[in-house]
């Protein structure tokens, strides 16, 4: 009897033992599921009236980008430095209100063209185009109200079967432009998708239809700021650029139409080496763009092609890889930033806190016949893939 009691306990302790455990496995699972679900939540009212919702991608690494509808913009993405601490590496706003005042681009897509055309004109078969000013003389990332100042059509969304599987998630946002918009010929349907990978990649493909002939460029604009702290400048981030060229611009930041030879100047990052190191150089270029805010030539452009670019933040080992399809790269950082804008958190966003690195076709491609070409004809599909792949060192 005693035996058998004995047994009956242990039993009971191993079936208790069990249950617990299948008990806080399914806890877990549950929690895991609902951290891999895409999140929608309301964001904001525009002043015309438009409601605007907030998504949350995770991975299972335990990144969050946050993008809103306004603009196709990342509002937030955390990275983890060398010890594995997650924190916001690019620059925004907290609120509907701060992107509708915005005049940086922070974390948008921009578009139809982004980047310079000079004094707004181009000629596509043989008909002279006026785009609209919003720079200087010139016309910049698509004009008064570019892409970046719309409410997007959100496409679709990864279910969390896709999330749990992939250990990723996925939006698809959509934006129809008319035809005479800014003053571009042609309706396009520009659809863009932004994944985030199990292996902390957020991954950007585009891809535009039109109507009738028209010129395309669209690019995405975060400012990354890899130390976590936006109080910081980014002076001491190791960049490196796969271009042997860049091409140089006059006083209104219009290219030249000419390739340089990036060796012994400033503009010579294929190695890595800090962006404080020349900034301030009594070099004419430098000089014209207030720092750096220019477009380099890439030595490959073929496919979608690795690491054209890289940026390394030593004191959090984070570590950024850009990948992508396009002939050239504009590195801007925040030479206009004036510590006037209040950001995310009440930081008010000073010089050179924030650096972009835009995948795109030269500026002023439209008035460069020689350059790549920028056409978009009807029943043709642009498409453009970029990556921006967070790890550490
Ligand atoms: C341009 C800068 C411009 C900035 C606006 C960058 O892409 O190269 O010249 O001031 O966008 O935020």
């Amino acid at each position: 009897m005693k035996s058998f009691s004995k047994i009956f306990m242990n039993y009971a302790l191993v079936s208790l033992f069990l249950l617990v455990n299948l008990f806080s496995i399914s806890c877990k699972n549950k929690e895991t599921k609902t951290e891999m679900e895409v999140k929608k939540e309301f964001f904001g009212k525009t002043t015309d009236g438009q409601n605007v919702d907030i998504y949350t991608l995770t991975n299972k690494s335990g990144m969050k980008v946050k993008i809103i509808n306004y603009g196709a913009t990342v509002v937030s993405l955390t990275a983890p430095d060398r010890n594995g601490k997650f924190e916001d590496v690019v620059l925004g706003y907290d609120n509907i209100e701060g992107y509708e005042a915005d005049k940086s681009y922070f974390g948008s897509i921009v578009g139809r063209y982004g980047n310079r055309i000079g004094k707004g004109k181009f000629k596509l078969d043989g008909k002279e185009y006026q785009l609209s000013i919003n720079n200087g003389e010139n016309h910049l990332h698509g004009g008064t109200i570019g892409f970046n100042k719309k409410v997007w059509e959100v496409i679709g969304y990864s279910d969390i079967k896709y999330n749990n599987l992939m250990g990723g998630s996925f939006i698809t946002m959509k934006y129809i432009s008319k035809d005479g918009e800014e003053g571009y010929p042609g309706t396009v349907e520009l659809t863009v998708n932004y994944t985030l990978s199990k292996d902390n990649e957020l991954s950007i493909n585009y891809t535009a239809l039109s109507d009738k002939n028209t010129i395309i460029n669209p690019t995405h604009h975060s400012y990354f700021n890899l130390t976590g702290d936006p109080n910081k400048t980014i002076l001491d981030h190791e960049l490196m650029i796969d271009a042997d060229n860049f091409t140089p611009v006059d006083k209104g930041l219009i290219p030249t139409g000419k390739f340089a030879d990036v060796t012994n100047t400033p503009m010579d990052f294929r190695k890595p080496n800090k962006i404080g190191v020349r900034i301030n150089e009594n070099y004419e270029q430098l000089k014209f763009g207030l720092g750096y805010d220019h477009n380099w030539v890439l030595n490959k452009h073929q496919e979608l092609e690795p690491m054209i670019a890289t940026v390394y933040e030593p004191t959090s080992g984070r570590f950024m890889e850009v990948w992508t399809n396009q002939p050239g790269i504009q590195f801007y950082c925040g030479n206009f930033l004036d510590g006037k804008v209040k950001g995310k958190n009440g930081v008010m966003y000073q010089y050179r806190t924030g650096l972009c690195l835009e995948a795109q076709h030269y500026p002023d491609s439209p008035n460069k016949p020689d350059w790549p070409s920028v056409v978009l004809k009807p029943g043709d599909v642009y498409r453009q893939a970029t990556i921006y792949k967070f790890s550490t060192k």
